[in-house]
């Protein structure tokens, strides 16, 4: 078993190897992710409404990513553990983002991810030894101030400066990108000026990697974005289970 560290992250993209990265909160998926072999487990604050049924992350605590960091960490073996910070976790300042990366890195994440350029909270947490991923493009945690759940970087303005944003979180120390729903050829863009892996999500396939919600790939939630072709039905699948049971009880 070859555990991934961010070394192999980063040959991973001078080779051309693309990087495969999916969402778990629990422990028998993330057991089900890890043996599967994706390269990185992300807890996100996805969790929010995939889980917990929340209308969006904002909600989130730092409490509740602790809880499925913990379960998640404790079935992966070989993939790379990334917990997201959540929704006031880390925007009041870099001493309370670092005591809160340290909790969920003693929870078992051995990474965190952080939405936007907050650069003096990711130096200060990479200062202390946990890597960070940064994520730009459509930010779920602004969705108040970005109007809802859109693609951005669509202007010339709003493209260089996404550019700019991600140079400047690579020059902060970030180990990889995330990049939500932004046009493909800005995509394709910023992957090639980066050093570091830019993992997409309706992003287009230039990126040198791709992270999806597992519940919008296997087809468990009753929703998801145009951009997801879920590979199952395991909704369909689970309430068939759930009749047979009861068609047997009830006989
Ligand atoms: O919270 C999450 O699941 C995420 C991915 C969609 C990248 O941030």
């Amino acid at each position: 078993m070859e555990k991934i560290t961010i070394s192999k992250l980063s040959a991973a993209k001078a080779h051309r190897h693309r990087i495969c990265m999916l969402t778990a909160y629990d422990h028998p998926f993330a057991r089900v992710l890890d043996e599967a072999e994706v390269d990185i487990v992300l807890v996100g604050d996805s969790l929010g409404n995939v889980a917990l049924g929340y209308r969006n992350t904002l909600p989130v605590t730092m409490t509740e990513m602790l809880v499925h960091t913990r379960a998640v960490a404790a079935a992966v073996e070989r993939a790379m553990v990334v917990a997201d910070m959540p929704f006031g976790s880390f925007q009041r300042g870099a001493k309370e983002a670092l005591s809160n990366a340290i909790k969920l890195v003693k929870a078992g994440a051995e990474a965190v991810k952080i939405e936007g350029v907050f650069t003096d909270e990711i130096k200060r947490i990479i200062r202390a030894g946990i890597p960070v991923m940064g994520h730009l493009g459509f930010t779920p945690q602004s969705v108040h101030q970005l109007g809802g759940y859109r693609k951005q970087g669509k202007g010339k303005g709003s493209a260089a400066k996404m550019v700019r944003d991600a140079k400047a979180l690579q020059k902060a120390g970030c180990f990889a990108l995330v990049l939500e729903m932004v046009p493909d050829e800005l995509a394709r863009r910023i992957s090639r000026t980066l050093r570091i892996p830019v993992i997409g999500i309706g992003a287009g396939a230039h990126c040198d990697g791709q992270v999806l919600v597992t519940s919008d790939l296997i087809g468990l939630s009753g929703w998801f974005p145009s951009f997801v072709r879920p590979k199952a039905n395991v909704r369909k699948l689970a309430s068939r289970a759930v009749k047979e049971f009861m068609r047997e009880v009830r006989g």
